[in-house]
């Protein structure tokens, strides 16, 4: 099992993708030039504006028909998915599954929330009469460039895809490099639906190459980009276009005295450990009352043991991290939180980029574990003493994604929803971003603006008025 993971590397104009449990090519992809991409985004330029033009209903029908495509390739992109990215065969399944889904909505709310305009009257305002009338309606804003982040190469590219395509914009897409041959097959979904030629492009390769060509670019009018901090560079650089950014979190869980211990338990785990805990939306720091704190985690250890850990064809539980940087990161995080003083609740083990699940004990804030996103198998406990002590913690955090709170009193979960510094709380279960259709958001360094279909959509377009003045 050593050295399971994949890796790609650009060679000879083109982006190599191995597979590191066979040790062999598994994909090659094109690594794009500048020049490549500015033809890209003049193609996108010009398809725009037919597009922006054709029947909202015709847009909705080409976008059901690429959500139907897209479920009947499950299989070969699901396959992309556990080769690239080492997602567990179900979950990868599941990821196409979800999109499909995700496209069919968006194009229902869209033909909903798009048809409708507004008509204002002038004599609600002080000193006019009515002579004036404001009709009001949503246009789309041009060429939106969507970036995903590895994790969910598919479904967290046709969140983007389909929002821009419905409301009028073309789209081009830089997918992550791992994960860039399940977004190439995605794509390939949308041309087959019978898309026009240049309105949905995929534009493959290094970020470092073609990164900041993308995202500067002055054809772009939008950028939708989810990933780590690279976000925080791309808003600073990016020109003036609308920005929509989800940039990661410590998603803090808050356990009270009273709460469903079984209830919390299980949703730790699935939190804290689905797809290796390689989810912005894990739950990334338990901050649990003394009081349970023992029972608890006598009850997450007897789940962890029963984890599956090793291949994700198999359809393990936890597989390899998707790079060995990523790998030695969260190793370093597990050796600080050793020096200092943790309880390791089961023994720390690696294999190459395969890392065995760690309930980390009596984590104290002084622990870098404390604060940063490891983003790999690895949960720090913290205990508190009271729930002004859980919430000050998680407040003290610069990300704001999402949180949990576990408790029998709705009345207490909803004062500490409300005191959490976090763009949404779930009360009564381990963070996540679906159902898509919900609003998601992260506060401070975790993002800019709202996702969620109806959020996009309107994200994606501008208000245009008309004013019809009566003599
Ligand atoms: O990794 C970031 C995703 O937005 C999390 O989505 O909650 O469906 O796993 P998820």
């Amino acid at each position: 099992m050593a050295g399971t993971g994949v890796f790609a590397d650009v060679l000879d104009g083109e982006v190599y993708k191995y597979y590191a449990t066979t040790r062999q090519t598994q994909y090659r992809v094109q690594a794009c030039t500048q020049e490549e991409v500015n033809k890209v985004m003049d193609a996108a330029k010009v398809a725009q504006k037919a597009w922006a033009r054709t029947p909202l209903w015709k847009r909705a029908e080409l976008l059901h028909k690429a959500a139907a495509i897209l479920k009947e390739h499950k299989a070969p992109i699901a396959e992309c998915l556990v080769k690239e990215i080492a997602k567990p065969a179900k979950d990868a399944v599941s990821e196409v599954v979800r999109s499909g889904d995700l496209v069919s909505y968006t194009a229902e709310e869209g033909v909903r929330i798009l048809g409708e305009g507004k008509l204002l009257v002038s004599d609600s305002f002080p000193g006019n009469e009515r002579n004036k009338y404001c009709l009001s309606s949503k246009v789309p804003l041009g060429v939106v460039l969507a970036i995903p982040p590895f994790n969910y190469p598919v479904n967290l590219a046709v969140s983007k895809i389909g929002p821009a395509l419905i409301a009028g914009n073309s789209l081009v897409l830089k997918p992550p490099t791992q994960g860039a041959v399940a977004a190439l097959h995605m794509v390939h979904c949308f041309h087959l639906a019978g898309f026009p030629k240049g309105l949905i492009s995929c534009v493959t390769g290094k970020g470092s190459e073609i990164g900041d060509f993308l995202t500067m670019h002055p054809g772009v009018n939008c950028i939708s980009f989810t990933g780590g901090d690279t976000g925080i560079a791309i808003s600073k650089k990016a020109g003036m276009v609308p920005l929509q950014m989800e940039l990661g979190g410590k998603d803090a869980c808050i356990v009270l005295d009273d709460a469903d211990l079984d209830l919390v338990a299980a949703n730790i785990v699935k939190g804290g450990f689905s797809y290796s805990g390689q989810r912005c939306t894990a739950v990334k720091v338990v901050l649990i009352m003394e009081a349970v704190a023992d029972t608890v985690v006598e009850k997450v250890n007897a789940k962890v043991a029963k984890l599956k850990v090793g291949p994700p064809e198999d359809d393990c539980d936890i597989t390899p991290v998707v790079t060995e940087s990523s790998a030695n990161f969260i190793e370093g995080l597990v050796m600080d939180a050793k020096e200092k003083g943790a309880t390791f609740c089961q023994e720390y083990r690696r294999e190459g980029n395969l890392i065995w699940p760690l309930l980390l004990d009596h984590v104290r804030p002084d622990m870098r574990i404390a604060w940063e996103e490891p983003f790999g198998p690895v949960l720090p406990v913290i205990r508190i003493n009271s729930v002004e002590e859980g919430i000050h913690h998680c407040n003290a955090s610069n990300f704001g994604l999402q949180g949990c709170v576990f408790t029998r009193d709705i009345n207490k979960a909803i004062m500490i929803s409300d005191a959490m510094e976090s763009g949404t709380v779930q009360i009564n279960s381990a963070p996540a971003r679906g159902p898509d259709h919900f609003p998601f958001q992260g506060l401070k360094d975790s993002g800019i603006g709202s996702q969620g279909i109806t959020n996009s959509i309107n994200m994606m377009t501008k208000v245009k008025s008309t004013v019809i003045n009566l003599p």
